[in-house]
């Protein structure tokens, strides 16, 4: 039997495999242990699927606890991963039921697609027999969850506006569960400004995403962001997504702020600082492995939104804010986003030119300051208001002044002196402070101090001391 060790796994299924090994509390080795052990009693649940195009065994709606997902396949070359998701999906204990739009017929058959998920995928909106029988608002409620992989541009854009012109949109339009859209394009229609705008719109409305990848396209000699998540990677995101989670911050909502905010000049031009988001970041994957139901308010950053976690990208400052006090109310805020404190006083319209006369003048106004203002607000403060300080000198005093005066519970202090490499960098040294001291933590990574501030906030949040 071939032989493999976690270590020649890549980074990012190494990290995933940890998150999920911390989630069930049990180590790397075991938890790969259970999932080879899944696999193999799927394989033999494969064995006995019916033969393509033998009547489908009825399923059972009634059975409340049964893990169900809806899977809607679009349209893309990505379909044929689709095949193998519904596999993966089902190694997870999930029932997949099928819905494939027109495009996606074009590209995988039904009968593939029923042959591994055991149940005719559904196909028409106008199907009679369909419609007297469970219906697009049955289908779109007797499931957990549903997923769209791959979600393709088009029906992205669907879903942005709301349109039901077909059976897949319009039971994304009537589900009431939540939605995990992995989407598949050529990286020109990724980034093109309408799919962007599409992406942050269903963010915005709630929709959980994983991916799309970088990597190589199915065209040739076409490389970037675009690529399908693996099954395995959709398939431990759907799990995420169905299981209750038990962690130590079950049951708590999170705010927390990442990234620098960027503050205009004029259209090309803007003010920003160094912030990278990796630390805000890693404190709202720690928070969602520790089952916080977290929303992350981020600026403009090059690092991936963390899995689980429903992401709000902002620009500005007032943008943040906004952000931040529509997510309300949580029980817990981390404000680790670098702010800017000040914007232009008037952002020009146009290109500002040079005109021989000399430099222009920028004046500048105060932006409002986002933790000072939720500390004090008086209805939906949350329990627990935690700020950071990035300082350049003279470290304590300052976090010491900024608690006070900000009003908020804790203060993460860090030197962010240049020579630090804090900045950017992977690596972070704290100092806690609160009304009761300050601590201060050893230098480590951003992902190890985002998990020592979780198990503090978690034991805050208990009661213990
Ligand atoms: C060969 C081929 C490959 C395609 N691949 C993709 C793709 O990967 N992603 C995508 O968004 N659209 C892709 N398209 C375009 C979609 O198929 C098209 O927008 C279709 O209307 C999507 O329908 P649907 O969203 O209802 O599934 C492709 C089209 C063709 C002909």
């Amino acid at each position: 039997m071939a032989s493999l060790t976690v270590r020649q796994l890549d980074e990012a299924l190494k990290k995933r495999l940890r998150l999920r090994a911390a989630r069930h509390g049990r180590s790397v080795e075991d938890e790969v242990r259970t999932i080879l052990r899944s696999a193999a009693a799927d394989e033999a649940a494969f064995a006995a699927a019916p033969e393509p195009g033998a009547p489908a065994e009825p399923s059972k709606p009634s059975d409340p606890a049964a893990k169900k997902a809806l899977l809607i396949i679009g349209g893309g070359i990505a379909a044929y991963k689709s095949l193998d998701l519904i596999r993966r999906l089902r190694e997870h204990g999930i029932a997949v039921r099928v819905v494939m739009t027109d495009a996606a017929q074009k590209f995988i058959t039904p009968l593939s697609a029923g042959a591994l998920a055991g149940e005719h995928p559904y196909t028409d909106l106008f199907d009679t027999k369909l419609e007297l029988d469970v219906g697009h608002i049955r289908l779109a409620r007797d499931t957990r969850m549903v997923i769209v992989a791959p979600a393709t541009a088009d029906l992205m854009a669907k879903m942005a506006q709301g349109h039901a012109d077909d059976l897949a949109s319009a039971v994304l339009l009537a589900t009431d569960r939540p939605i995990l859209l992995a989407p598949a394009m050529n990286p020109k229609m990724w980034s093109n400004k309408a799919t962007l705008r599409n992406a942050a719109q269903l963010r915005a409305d709630g929709v959980h995403f994983v991916g799309p990848n970088a990597g190589e396209m199915a065209e040739s000699n076409e490389a970037g962001v675009g690529r399908m998540a693996e099954p395995l990677e959709i398939a431990a995101a759907a799990e995420a997504l169905l299981t209750p989670s038990s962690g130590a911050l079950a049951g708590l909502r999170m705010i927390v702020t990442s990234g620098p905010t960027h503050e205009p000049i004029d259209p090309v031009r803007y003010i920003a600082n160094r912030s990278s988001g990796k630390q805000g970041h890693a404190i709202a994957e720690a928070a969602a492995a520790a089952g916080a139901n977290v929303t992350l308010v981020s600026g403009p950053v090059q690092v991936a939104p963390p899995h689980g976690v429903n992401v709000v990208q902002i620009e500005s400052a007032r943008d943040m804010l906004a952000a931040v006090e529509k997510a309300l109310p949580a029980d817990i805020a981390v404000f680790a986003a670098a702010v800017a404190d000040w914007r232009t006083a008037n952002n020009s319209k146009e290109k500002i030119k040079k005109t021989g006369k000399g430099t222009p003048e920028l004046a500048l106004v105060e932006n409002p300051d986002i933790l000072a203002t939720v500390a004090h607000r008086k209805s939906k403060r949350p329990r627990l208001v935690i700020g950071f300080a990035a300082e350049t000198e003279h470290v304590i005093e300052h976090a010491k002044a900024k608690l006070a005066r900000k009003g908020c519970d804790w203060i993460l202090a860090n030197d962010v002196s240049p020579e630090t490499g804090i900045m950017g960098g992977d690596s972070n040294t704290i100092h806690l402070v609160t009304k009761d001291g300050v601590e201060h933590w050893p230098p480590q990574s951003k992902n190890e101090v985002a998990t020592a501030l979780i198990t503090r906030i978690a034991r805050t949040m208990s009661g213990r001391p």
